[in-house]
């Protein structure tokens, strides 16, 4: 089959922010614990750092990561990850049943960050607690030497403040499993409040208050409603969750996961213009998405605020498989420290549908200002560790790297038509989807493609592509673009029935290597 592909390389969207290739490291199973942090593993340095998976997450290209949680946030006590290790309590951790150690906190992240040349992104307990340990945990990480707690880091160790820009309030609160969960109005007030304290101490400070921990939410859409009213003036994003996996044996629906992430992207869009336009009729002079003030005069413009949003929690998830794979670990202990949790192999299949989920968010590059595919390492993560052992990439870790290296600079108009699929779960959708980003200062651009078709190959044509090239020539063969992420075998863009239905979770990257191999560059 054929499908017929246009771009218009001059037709800006938005800029890709760096952002968007984020990732995320919480405190559950071996993520942190024989993950990123391993001192007796061989590789590890004298910080207890494994250097193997430095080298990997380096490769992945990931920008941002996300810490400490997730569920564990929420009953988590920063104050006993810092200090001496030997003074360090274990703590009960209610989100993954599990033994906290705290041999791993605060000052360990940061370090990781920087030897990673990674952006830390925070998030402070909104279950358990609230405004005055979101503040001391703020002094702690942002305040120069000289005050009671900030001086208590230079104690530790760390005499320069870390700086740390974005910070998560709280996580997953319209989530019943979440601790401390709580209704849309109290959370909003509390993380307003909270919100509110900390830009005191920093007025520079992103804020990102909890969305939906996923579209299926019965409170989807009224819980964004009201929490962004109820935080308007204090926050910069609102964060979206999103977990697909094959459901039923129904691969063509799994393959065409990214038509819901593009609807929750559209939905939520959709209310933070609503609400923006809420508060400029209430003379606050707010802009929704699109980053244009409605308002005029000084006050106006100095409320004015875009908010975008953080998808912060995103990626293929055995949801279903999991609590059965973790009893046959047969592991005894009620209260295990760094169990194998969520330990998920990925497919090709899987890898297919985590490059179309990253083609829905580089599109909405307009509206998504920052993404973490959650999570980094072991729990459903595409980088895998053994204990003492080799760390190896999942089939995930390909498109994700191809995207985070290439899919820079600005998004394109683009659009592709071709045949269709059905699907049981999202009716009938385009097969092929994609995506074009040029990055002019590098001279480069990317189209990265997908084929959500189970059983047809589909060769992607192209039609035409406007602007490229010195004097903008409009003939295919300008020396612009671009090459592709193509998630089948070949540049034909397809997905075989053989490569969808194998596993492969060992360390053979063969499979995974063919499915993105027809990634070329071509100097604009
Ligand atoms: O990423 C795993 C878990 O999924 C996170 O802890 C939680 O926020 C979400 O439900």
């Amino acid at each position: 089959e054929q499908a017929k592909f246009n771009a218009d390389l001059k037709r800006v969207v938005a800029e890709v922010n760096p952002r968007l290739y984020g990732s995320f490291v919480e405190h559950l199973g071996r993520c942190v614990y024989t993950g990123i942090y391993e001192p007796e593993h061989p590789s590890a340095g004298p910080d207890g750092f494994r250097q193997d998976v430095l080298d990997l997450v380096r490769e992945l290209g990931v920008t941002t990561v996300r810490y400490p949680g997730g569920n564990f946030v929420s009953g988590y006590r920063w104050e006993d990850g810092v200090g001496p290790k030997e003074r360090r309590p274990a703590r009960l951790d209610l989100a993954w049943h599990s033994t906290e150690t705290n041999q791993f906190g605060l000052d360990e992240f940061m370090e990781w960050t920087e030897a990673a040349g990674i952006e830390p992104m925070m998030a402070v307990n909104l279950g358990t607690r609230g405004l005055e340990e979101a503040l001391d945990l703020l002094e702690y990480t942002n305040v120069p030497a000289g005050t009671a707690v900030a001086d208590q880091r230079v104690a530790n160790g760390r005499a320069e403040p870390y700086g740390v820009g974005m910070w998560c309030l709280g996580n997953e609160m319209d989530g019943p499993w979440q601790l401390g969960h709580r209704d849309a109005k109290a959370y909003g007030e509390l993380a307003g409040r909270v919100g509110a304290g900390m830009l005191q101490i920093d007025p520079g400070l992103e804020l990102v208050v909890c969305g939906s921990s996923n579209s299926s939410m019965p409170t989807f859409g009224s819980w964004e409603k009201e929490v962004l009213r109820q935080t308007w003036d204090v926050i910069s994003h609102i964060s979206c969750h999103a977990y697909y996996e094959e459901k039923d044996g129904d691969t063509q629906s799994f393959l065409a996961s990214a038509v819901d992430m593009d609807r929750f992207i559209g939905v939520v869009a959709g209310v933070i213009d609503e609400v923006a336009a809420e508060k400029a009729a209430d003379g606050g002079g707010i802009v929704g998405t699109d980053g244009a003030d409605a308002s005029d005069g000084a006050a106006g413009e100095a409320r004015a605020r875009k908010v975008g949003i953080s998808f912060d929690e995103w990626n293929v998830w055995y949801q279903r498989h999991w609590e059965s794979e973790e009893k046959v670990t047969g592991a005894t202990d009620p209260w295990p420290v760094a169990p194998r949790l969520l330990e998920n192999s990925y497919s090709v299949a899987d890898a297919v549908v985590v490059g179309s989920l990253l083609i829905s968010l580089v599109r909405r590059a307009d509206v998504v200002t920052s993404a973490s595919l959650a999570q980094l390492v072991n729990a459903i993560a595409p980088i895998m560790t053994e204990p003492g052992g080799p760390a190896w990439r999942q089939t995930i870790f390909y498109p994700f790297a191809v995207a985070a290296g290439l899919a820079r600079g600005e998004v394109v108009e683009c659009s592709v038509a071709g045949p269709s699929v059905q699907t049981a779960e999202f009716g009938t959708v385009p097969a092929v989807d994609a995506v074009v980003t040029v990055d002019r200062e590098a001279g480069r651009g990317l189209l990265m493609a997908v084929n959500r078709s189970l059983g047809d190959e589909v060769s992607l044509g192209l039609s035409s592509i406007l602007g490229s090239g010195p004097g903008g020539g409009t003939h295919p063969d300008d020396d612009l673009l671009a090459g592709g992420a193509v998630n089948a075998s070949h540049v034909r863009v397809s997905a075989s029935p053989a490569g969808v239905g194998a596993r492969a979770s060992d360390q053979s990257h063969s499979l995974e290597q063919s499915a993105f191999s027809a990634v070329t560059r071509v100097r604009m």
